[in-house]
């Protein structure tokens, strides 16, 4: 990674990241405070806020503002110092759901903010493994230092433990909960002390020699100081220092302490990640791989999301720009379907509003208008048939038959169905027996925020209901091959949204007699999106 290129500085600025956390361990604060420190907005507490100031911010969907957690990826940009940020927010409910992955594929590194009194928790410990699937860099912010917290070397060695991943502190803190000072920030030999009296003050910098500094003294309390010191000379024998390259592999993590709500420590946490960066990554492409520097523009849809705007039936694909630089009116090539597409009306994702984008670089993000043209996975190119990979659609683990409570509206079930299976909400299966649908999900409580949605955006009540089949598999092989598995298994089998075959199972046990029944046919638990 070290040896990549220079990039051009418009996108040697850039930093795409997302924030991984369980629930309530600060993820909404530290966005408004780094959104604070980027000048998107003036008064902490906006993002926050109710009603009409939140409606403008980072979560513009109806879902969102009525059930209190969100539910789709949104994306926002500003500006911190030299560098520009793009910070893709990852879904909040508890389901792991594809959407997390595929925002995270969007993404050259990930935030991980824990709680200092609970360590790492369940939802950390699964967005993580996410992370890891895909190698991503992983900065960590230990939040809520204000508090009681766990002693500091427990944090870090059950990071190392639960995770397997390297931790070297970027800062270390002094005390804890009320005795708690600041922190002493081992990358730049300076003292960082918290302000008690205005939660939304940037911290006091003290610049210092060294630990052996008499000044230190006149911050930190004697008894204090020599635990300090004691507690840095041994991290520094006991954890490795900061190795760049291990960072940007995924195999080591600098952990800062802080406390977002008071606005501690924030600031270096933004420091090290425009310092340390990454900057944008090449992407993942067949035939090719597309290295940011290359003049010509590509991107690619991580996600689609529908009805933005109650007003228009219109769905945003957000795209990940994986090269070049793009304006505004440019003709880019729909890899998918080998046809122009004039992208006159992208929107880019500013803080402090959704603007029409007249620009972007490699590494942004931006939002394009479309009429259901553009779907999860595609690429955009400006004429090479490239085609970004790594996007992939996973087997459902939940399956429920749908029914609309009406019969008479089927036809208006089958169109939200194909909508929600566009956006990735859902796998939706045809069967190729009898009528209505199977409806596959990930977790448990995407069954309600369909419904949900459904009688919403389409005025439709629906039943869900359960389904003799419990999992899915697409089905491959050499064509005369599977259409004779197809005329053999009648019953198993589904079309998916995009046509492709899919084998609905019962049991392990009807896998494993397709293994033996039927060996030139694969049953997969993926597929790549098209
Ligand atoms: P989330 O998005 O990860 O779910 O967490 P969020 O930022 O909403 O924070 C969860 C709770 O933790 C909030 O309290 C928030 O104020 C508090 N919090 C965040 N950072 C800190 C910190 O550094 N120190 C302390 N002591 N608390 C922090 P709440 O009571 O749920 O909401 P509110 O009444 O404060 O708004």
């Amino acid at each position: 990674m070290s040896n990549r290129p220079a990039l051009p500085a418009e996108i040697a600025r850039r930093r795409t990241f997302a924030i991984i956390s369980h629930p309530d361990a600060g993820k909404t604060t530290l966005t408004e405070k780094f959104l604070l420190y980027g000048g998107a907005i003036q008064m902490a507490g906006q993002v926050r806020a109710k009603g009409e100031a939140r409606r403008t911010r980072s979560d513009f969907m109806q879902m969102e503002k009525d059930r209190g957690i969100s539910v789709s990826a949104s994306a926002m940009s500003f500006d911190y110092q030299k560098f520009r940020f793009n910070l893709v927010d990852t879904p909040g409910h508890s389901d792991f759901s594809e959407d997390t992955y595929r925002t995270l594929t969007a993404v050259d590194a990930a935030i991980m903010v824990i709680d200092g009194a609970k360590g790492v928790e369940s939802q950390t410990q699964k967005l993580f493994e996410v992370c890891r699937m895909r190698d991503l860099p992983i900065l960590t912010f230990c939040n809520k230092m204000d508090r009681e917290s766990r002693d500091t070397f427990d944090i870090i060695d059950e990071i190392q433990e639960n995770l397997a991943i390297d931790v070297t502190p970027a800062s270390w803190p002094i005390g804890m909960g009320r005795d708690f000072l600041g922190c002493y920030d081992l990358l730049r030999d300076r003292l960082e002390l918290m302000d008690r009296a205005d939660r939304n003050k940037v911290a006091e910098s003290v610049k210092i020699e060294g630990l052996d500094d008499p000044k230190l003294a006149e911050h930190i309390p004697a008894g204090m100081l020599a635990t300090l010191r004691e507690e840095v000379e041994m991290a520094r024998a006991l954890l490795p220092p900061l190795d760049i390259d291990a960072m940007h592999e995924g195999t080591m993590t600098p952990i800062w302490f802080g406390s977002a709500i008071n606005s501690f420590g924030v600031r270096e946490l933004m420091d090290g990640i425009g310092v340390y960066g990454p900057e944008p990554q090449p992407t993942p492409a067949e035939p090719r791989q597309i290295a940011p520097e290359e003049s010509k523009v590509s991107g690619f849809v991580f996600k689609v999301q529908a009805n933005m705007d109650p007003k228009h039936r219109d769905r945003v694909a957000f795209v990940r720009m994986s090269s070049g630089h793009f304006e505004r009116g440019m003709k880019l090539t729909h890899v998918r379907s080998k046809k122009p597409m004039a992208i006159s009306n992208p929107v880019l994702f500013l803080a402090s509003d959704r603007e029409l984008a007249e620009e972007a670089w490699a590494g942004d993000i931006i939002g394009i208008p479309n009429h259901g043209q553009l779907r999860i996975g595609d690429t955009l190119t400006e004429g090479e048939m490239l085609k970004v990979t790594g996007i992939p659609s996973f087997a459902p683990e939940l399956l429920q038959t749908v029914r609309a409570g009406d019969p008479m509206k089927a036809k208006h079930l089958e169109k939200a169905l194909m909508q929600f299976a566009e956006e990735g909400a859902a796998k939706v299966f045809k069967p190729a027996f009898g009528s209505g649908f199977i409806v596959g999900v990930v977790g448990a409580l995407q069954f309600e925020v369909l419904a949900s949605r459904i009688e919403q955006e389409y005025g439709l009540p629906v039943r869900f209901d359960a389904s003799q089949f419990t999992s899915a598999r697409w089905v491959s092989g050499p064509k005369a091959k599977v259409e004779a598995f197809i005329a053999a298994n009648k019953q198993h089998i589904s079309y998916d949204n995009d046509g492709d075959v899919v084998y609905m199972t019962r049991l392990q046990w009807d896998i494993d007699r397709v293994g033996r029944d039927h060996p030139d046919i694969a049953l997969t638990a993926t597929k790549e999106m098209m």
